[in-house]
C-alpha cells in the first residue's frame, strides 16, 4: 500500500476523498434523526475503563474463540450489502483481508459477487447473513445454497422487516443496487419466529444466529427456539430510529441469555476500548460495521487488514494499560459508569478530522 496508515484517523480521512458523496452518504448515513447511530456511539462513550496496577503485561494474547473457531482479537467484520460499491472486488476483498488477519466475517444476502464465488475465495470459515427476498421456497434455495458452498454458520437479521428511512439516501435520490430494484422485499415482513424456526432446520447442524436482537424478551424467546447466537445489533442506526444504544442493551440480554446461547453485538465499535467494554459486558467478540466499510474505501482489501491491525493495536496496548494479559481476564469489574465528554455522532470517535464534511 502506498500510504501506511499509522491512525484510523487516516484511514477514515482517505475513504472520504476516495468515494462519492453518494456512497459516502451510503456507508456513513442512518435513519431518520440518526439518533440510534448516535446513540450507540453515546452508550459507548458513557463507559470509562478502571486500569488494575503493577501486574507483569509483558506478553499479551488478544485472540479469543468463537464457535469454536479462532479470532485474533475479538472482532468480525459484520454483514454489509452493495459491497461492490466501495471496493471492486466486492465481498472477495472482504474475505480475503480477513482470512489474511485471522478473524470471521458475515456475507450479506445482497452483496456481489455471488455467494458461491465469495465463499470459495479463501478457506477461512465464514458466515452467511440471511435476508427475504422471496417466498418460502427462494429462502430454502438460498440456504441450500449457503450450505453447499461451505459456511460456517447462518445469520437472520431481524430488524428489518422494512428499509429504514435513510434520509441522506432520500435527498440525493442515490440507492445502493440491492435497494433500487426490489420487488420481493415484502416476504421479509412476513418473518415470524416459527418461519425462523423453519430457517434454522433448513440449516441442519449449522450454528444459527439472529441480529437485531435489542430486547431481554426476545433473547430469552430466541433461547427457547434453540438460537445458537443473540447478535445484539440496531443495524447501526440504519433501520429504527430512536432506540438505545446497543451497549446500553447489553446487560439485560447477557443477563436474560444466561450463557444459554453466544452474544456478540455491533453498533459504533471503532476503537480497541469499545472492544474492550463489549467484552468486560459479557459479549463474546463484536462486529465491525462502518470500520471496515471506511477501511475498504480506503485501500480495499490492503487497507481493511491495516484497519484490523489497527485495531488489534489498540486492543492490545489498552489491554496493557489496564493490567490484562488475555481475554478471558476482562470482566464489568473493570467498568464504571462515567459521562461522555463530547457529542456523539458518525465521526464522533475520531475527533482530529477537522477538514472532513460530515455531509
Ligand atoms: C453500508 C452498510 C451496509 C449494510 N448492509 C447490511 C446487510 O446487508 N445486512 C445486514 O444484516 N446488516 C447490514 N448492515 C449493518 C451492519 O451489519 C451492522 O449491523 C452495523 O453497520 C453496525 O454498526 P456500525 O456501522 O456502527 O459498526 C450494513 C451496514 C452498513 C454501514
Amino acid at each position: 500500500m502506498s500510504v501506511q496508515f499509522q491512525t484510523t484517523h487516516e484511514i477514515i480521512a482517505t475513504a472520504r476523498k476516495n468515494v462519492s458523496q453518494n456512497v459516502w452518504n451510503y456507508i456513513t448515513g442512518a435513519a431518520e434523526t440518526e439518533t440510534t447511530l448516535r446513540r450507540n456511539r453515546h452508550a459507548l462513550d458513557c463507559l470509562a475503563l478502571r486500569p488494575r496496577i503493577l501486574r507483569d503485561v509483558s506478553e499479551i494474547d488478544a485472540s479469543t474463540s468463537f464457535l469454536g473457531h479462532k479470532l485474533r482479537i475479538p472482532a468480525m467484520v459484520a454483514p454489509v450489502g452493495s459491497l461492490q460499491t466501495i471496493t471492486p472486488e466486492g465481498g472477495i476483498a472482504v474475505a480475503k483481508a480477513v482470512a489474511e488477519f485471522g478473524i470471521m466475517n458475515f456475507i450479506s444476502t445482497v452483496t456481489e459477487p455471488s455467494l458461491e464465488e465469495i465463499a470459495a475465495s479463501t478457506d477461512h470459515p465464514k458466515f452467511f447473513q440471511i435476508y427475504i427476498r422471496g417466498d418460502k421456497q427462494w429462502v430454502d434455495d438460498l440456504i441450500d445454497r449457503a450450505v453447499g458452498a461451505g459456511y460456517a454458520g447462518l445469520c437472520l437479521t431481524v430488524d428489518s422487516a422494512y428499509y429504514g428511512r435513510r434520509e441522506r439516501q432520500l435527498i440525493s435520490g442515490w440507492l445502493p443496487p440491492s435497494i433500487r430494484s426490489n420487488p420481493k422485499r415484502v416476504h421479509q415482513t412476513k418473518l415470524t419466529w416459527k418461519w425462523m424456526s423453519e430457517m434454522k432446520a433448513r440449516g441442519g447442524d449449522l450454528p444459527f444466529m439472529l441480529k437485531g436482537v435489542q430486547t431481554a424478551e426476545d433473547a430469552a424467546i430466541a433461547v427457547e427456539h434453540g438460537v445458537d447466537v443473540i447478535y445484539v445489533s440496531n443495524h447501526g442506526g440504519r433501520q429504527m430510529d430512536h432506540v438505545s444504544g446497543t451497549m446500553a442493551m447489553l446487560p439485560e440480554i447477557v443477563n436474560a441469555v444466561d450463557g444459554a446461547a453466544e452474544v456478540i453485538i455491533d453498533g459504533g465499535f471503532m476503537r480497541g476500548t469499545d472492544v474492550l467494554k463489549a467484552i468486560a459486558l459479557g459479549a463474546r467478540a463484536v462486529g465491525l460495521g462502518r470500520f471496515h466499510a471506511w477501511a475498504l474505501a480506503a485501500g480495499g482489501q490492503e487497507g481493511l487488514v491495516r484497519a484490523l491491525e489497527i485495531l488489534e493495536a489498540e486492543i492490545k496496548n489498552s489491554m496493557g494499560l489496564i493490567g490484562l494479559t488475555s481475554i478471558d481476564q476482562i470482566d464489568k469489574s473493570y467498568i464504571a459508569a462515567a459521562p461522555a465528554v463530547s457529542d456523539a455522532h458518525e465521526l464522533g470517535a475520531f475527533p482530529f478530522l477537522p477538514d472532513i464534511p460530515r455531509v
